[in-house]
């Protein structure tokens, strides 16, 4: 496999647009921008500005990009990219901006940048600072990993950032932003890996290497712990496979971690308990899917590595909360072994399921590592996962899902998510719908039909949280971009890294819930 990302160095900058030198200097417009601030870049475009201003070039409009040669600057090459309306902008705006000018500079075969963060938008230096570098390391990413004929990539090595600010807050920013960008990234690439090269053996090894790398405490369960621990959910969806299960536990402890808070037990402190869906491949099992598109099931483990992913970068930015992950690792296989439609399994909790649908195998697996969280000692869940097509059809490719109790715990995810740029929205989990997946013979079945099929896969999930607050975040259609867009490649998104780690890192602001 090739490399497929690389972090830059990152420096701030307070100079001039002119003397800042660089392949390409990027500066987001807005709709209706007279450029005031950079009142001589028409000048030294030799007014090529204006003109793709009457052409109607220069629209402002959200990652249009117009870029033209400018002389007696210390750039190169600047890049006007468009973010929209004044009203419409916010620190996403920025961010697709900065990945925008950032693609399009390797796309040209440049590998310097500098980005500016124009005044008067509202958005902090230190937002600024953070967002812009989160852009700045999401462009130096590369899908294709296995291609041997192509061109020598382009990576960006030096990224210079005027963000309106200096001093220690914006550099800690910056840090942030670089360990978030990076930790995409990662997730990213995991994603992308087929399924051949990233079975759950090599998944749960390349977990352990991430782990070690970013300070976090881990354990691989393999096949014996597993039966030992009786989670019978996540042996029968593993049945149908040559390749064995995992389950990998990761631990961070910090020094300082936030305790539950003064209306509950002062002394206990919160445990974030972290679970994502490592499916490693879907092919529905007995209930086989069909054909087409059967091969984007290779990211059916997006959950399980944007937890991962996102417990490295908690670790190496030292949130103030203890958290355990735990990631089942399996394959969703037929074969002479499989469980078939009708099978009942019990789960480690003792609760047992009859599978009416082997295809509707995540909440299977979730339901045993939730369990084994709380084992752990979780206060407080979420999990993440590839969960269901009807969340697509709800919500589009553009959203996660976000499902839970209480509504506070949801809303703080969901913040934390909007911070990210990982946008999700709440949907809502009707009890009574409970009933569309009962069994004759076993405590429920796991499938409650086509109507409502985001919510009764919720809604099993929940079965096995044991009613702490728990949200959980169904990214069936935002994992994967089918199509690229100026501000991301098609291909894995690593959405809820970001998200997850806001969260943590957030975690005095918790408060009681
Ligand atoms: N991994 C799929 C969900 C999925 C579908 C992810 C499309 C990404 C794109 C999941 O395991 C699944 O197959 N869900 C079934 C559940 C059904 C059988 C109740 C689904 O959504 O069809
Ligand atoms: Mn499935
Ligand atoms: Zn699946």
């Amino acid at each position: 496999m090739l490399t497929v990302h690389q972090t830059p160095a990152i420096a701030l900058t307070t100079k001039a647009s002119r003397d800042i030198e660089t392949d390409l200097l990027v500066v987001p417009v807005f709709e209706d921008d007279t450029l005031t601030d950079e009142a001589d870049l028409d000048g030294a475009s030799g007014g090529e500005v204006a003109r793709a201003r009457a052409r109607g070039e220069l629209t402002g409009k959200a990652f249009d990009l117009v870029f033209t040669a400018v002389h007696g600057w210390k750039a190169s090459h600047v890049a006007l990219v468009g973010v929209g309306s004044r009203q419409d902008f916010s620190p996403d705006r920025l961010r697709r901006a900065a990945v925008t000018g950032g693609l399009a500079a390797r796309r040209r075969r440049m590998t310097s940048v500098a980005i500016v963060h124009r005044p008067g938008t509202g958005v902090t230096a230190p937002e600024a600072a953070r967002v812009l570098t989160e852009g700045a390391i999401l462009a130096n990413f590369d899908g294709a990993s296995y291609k041997t004929m192509d061109p020598p990539r382009v990576w960006l090595d030096t990224v210079q950032l005027r963000v309106g600010g200096e001093g220690p807050v914006v550099e800690c920013a910056v840090e942030r932003g670089r360990v978030l960008g990076e930790c995409t990234n990662l997730a990213r690439s995991l994603s992308n890996e087929p399924s051949n090269a990233l079975t759950p053996r090599a998944f749960a090894e390349r977990a352990t290497a991430i782990a070690a790398d970013a300070g976090l405490t881990s354990e691989i369960l393999d096949e014996t712990r597993i039966a030992e621990l009786k989670m019978g959910l996540l042996l029968g969806v593993a049945r149908g496979s040559e390749e064995p299960p995992r389950v990998v536990v990761l631990r961070h402890e910090p020094k300082k971690a936030v305790k539950v808070g003064a209306l509950h037990d002062p002394t206990r402190q919160v445990v974030l308990g972290l679970v994502g869906k490592g499916i490693t491949f879907d092919t529905g099992g007995i209930s086989i899917k069909p054909a087409d598109n059967m091969d984007k099931m290779k990211d059916d483990m997006s959950g399980g590595a944007a937890v991962l992913c996102a417990m490295a970068a908690i670790s190496r930015l030292q949130a103030p909360v203890r958290c355990v992950a735990v990631i089942p690792m399996t394959e969703n296989m037929l074969g002479g072994r499989a469980i078939k439609p009708g099978d009942v399994l019990t789960s480690a909790e003792g609760k047992t399921v009859e599978v009416l649908n082997t295809d509707a195998e995540g909440r299977l697996i979730l339901g045993d590592a939730l369990w084994y969280a709380r084992q752990l000692g979780a206060t407080h869940l979420v999990d993440v996962a590839t969960l269901t097509g009807a969340c697509v059809v709800a919500l589009g490719k553009g959203a996660s899902g976000l499902f839970g109790t209480p509504e506070s715990w949801v809303d703080r995810v969901r913040r934390a998510s909007e911070r990210a740029g990982d946008r999700s929205w709440p949907m809502p989990l009707f009890n009574d719908y409970k009933e569309l997946f009962k069994s004759e013979i076993a405590d429920f079945g796991n499938t409650g039909g086509r109507a409502g099929g985001a919510i009764t896969g919720a809604l099993f999930i929940k079965e096995f949280t044991g009613d702490l607050p728990w949200v959980h975040m169904d990214i069936a259609g935002s994992a994967w971009a089918e199509d690229a867009k100026p501000y991301q490649p098609a291909g894995a998104t690593g959405v809820g890294v970001r998200t997850l780690a806001e969260l943590a890192l957030d975690a005095e602001a918790w408060g009681n819930l």
